[in-house]
């Protein structure tokens, strides 16, 4: 099912390409040759259990990590290959909604939408806040733009960081997480704006996600990380029936699988002290 994904740049209908991506920390490989492709318009789910490396995939795309081996390449752009100038201009054209949200708290909802807008652009200040007010009209916050993020809920909250993060009209919005700690309600409340942006205004989305019941509701492609290596890769229907047995225990959520529960004691503190050189499930 993995569609080989080529080590050249993509067609320009491909909006990102990750080639075989290494990741390693302190010799300690995490990303172990990560490939896909997102088409521009598409919603890209990358699912997986805790630590296989899905946050890390997603810094590297950002910028906030290096790569250690293979290839990405974003708007066409290769960003290993990219100075800070070249890789600031492509920063304008993606948005990052992060697990924590990471709201400011002593600035208003309103404040916290516009800094990008502040930051990012001339705008004058009269348009910023429209453009603030229009964005919060998308994800459903209208005239919330005084209040402070205390002064509203969790959900409410990953909204506003929503809306910050298509402040500057992105193309490409990545989500680490957004559902994390949310009620199903809610949730489905962020399934539903993703898919706006999508279908209203044809803004590709990767998101990184656990919940298996949102992951099929919108991904168009999903890619099931497990020990930082891509075990599937395809459409919720070819994911679905993947007969890989790891993946199938996983979208069920069944306890009992090749999915380790229990490691051994001394793989486990290894692993904690960051230098495990033999995989888990060799145990
Ligand atoms: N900055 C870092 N330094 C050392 N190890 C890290 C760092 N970031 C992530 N890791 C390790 O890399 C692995 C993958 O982490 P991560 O990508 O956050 O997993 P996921 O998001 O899938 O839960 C984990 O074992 C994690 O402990
Ligand atoms: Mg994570």
């Amino acid at each position: 099912m993995n569609a080989p994904v080529p080590n050249e740049p993509p067609p320009e209908d491909i909006i990102l390409r990750a080639h075989g991506l290494v990741k390693e920390f302190d010799g300690r490989r995490v990303l172990d040759g990560v490939s896909f492709d997102v088409k521009r318009g598409e919603v890209l789910v990358i699912m997986g259990g805790s630590g296989c490396g899905k946050s890390t995939t997603l810094r590297i795309l950002i910028g906030l990590e290096k790569l250690n081996g293979g290839r990405a390449w974003l708007f066409g752009k290769e960003i290993s290959q990219a100075s800070e100038k070249e890789f600031n201009a492509l920063r304008r054209r993606f948005g990052v909604l992060f697990q924590s949200g990471a709201l400011f708290n002593s600035m208003t909802v309103g404040e916290n939408v516009a800094l990008p807008l502040q930051q990012h652009s001339d705008l004058d200040e009269n348009i910023i806040q429209i453009m603030v007010r229009m964005k919060l009209e998308m994800v459903g916050l209208t005239g919330f733009e005084h209040l402070k993020p205390s002064e509203i809920s969790g959900g409410m909250k990953k909204r506003v960081g929503l809306a910050r993060a298509i402040a500057l009209d992105p193309e490409l919005v990545f989500y680490d997480e957004p559902s994390a700690g949310l009620d199903p309600v809610v949730s489905a409340v962020i399934d539903e704006l993703i898919l706006d942006l999508k279908n209203k205004m044809g803004i590709t989305s990767v998101v990184v996600t656990h919940h298996m019941d949102s992951a099929f509701k919108i991904a168009d492609k999903m890619v099931y990380l497990y020990q930082g290596r891509v075990l599937a890769y395809g459409t919720p229907d070819e994911i679905r029936n993947s007969d890989d047995p790891i993946v199938q225990q996983f979208i069920r959520g069944e306890p009992d699988g090749p999915i380790p529960l229990k490691t051994s004691r001394d793989v486990y503190l290894q692993t904690l002290a960051g230098f495990a050189d033999e995989r888990i499930d060799k145990t």
